[in-house]
């Protein structure tokens, strides 16, 4: 299989690897892996006070795609708000990097994960908003 020059240049310079402290508050983290093939993928968002992202990150452990995909993910959720972020589809990924049919499934896992961590968010400030 041919991977399209952008996927080699995510792969070979992955923007935005690494990881933010879980139990702050303003970090959404998630963990999602893929079935069909067993990779994984943690992907966090750093979110200020007017629901935008102003920072993501992420770690993947897994095949090319899935590390571009995630990689993509992470530059284009920068200075979204989390409706925004959460629209992304795994088919504009996917179209972005020109993967083939058998590497769809590493696009949806960036759609997954994307998703997961600003559910994480969401869950994590609903808690704290009760305490105050
Ligand atoms: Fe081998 Fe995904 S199947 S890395
Ligand atoms: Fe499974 Fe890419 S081959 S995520």
């Amino acid at each position: 299989m041919s991977y399209s020059k952008k996927v080699i240049d995510h792969y070979e310079n992955p923007r935005n690897v690494g990881s933010f402290p879980e139990k702050e508050n303003n970090i959404g983290t998630s963990l999602v892996g893929a079935p069909a093939c067993g990779d994984v993928m943690k992907l966090q968002i750093k979110v200020d006070h007017k629901e935008r992202i102003k920072d993501a990150c992420f770690k993947t452990y897994g095949c090319g795609s899935a590390i571009a995909s995630s990689s993509l993910m992470t530059e284009w959720v920068k200075g979204k708000t989390l409706n925004q972020a959460k629209k992304i589809k795994n088919t504009d990924i996917a179209k972005e990097l020109e993967l083939p049919p058998v590497k769809i499934h590493c696009s949806i896992l960036a759609e997954d994960a994307i998703k997961a961590a600003i559910k994480n968010y969401y869950q994590k400030n609903k808690k704290t908003k009760k305490k105050k």
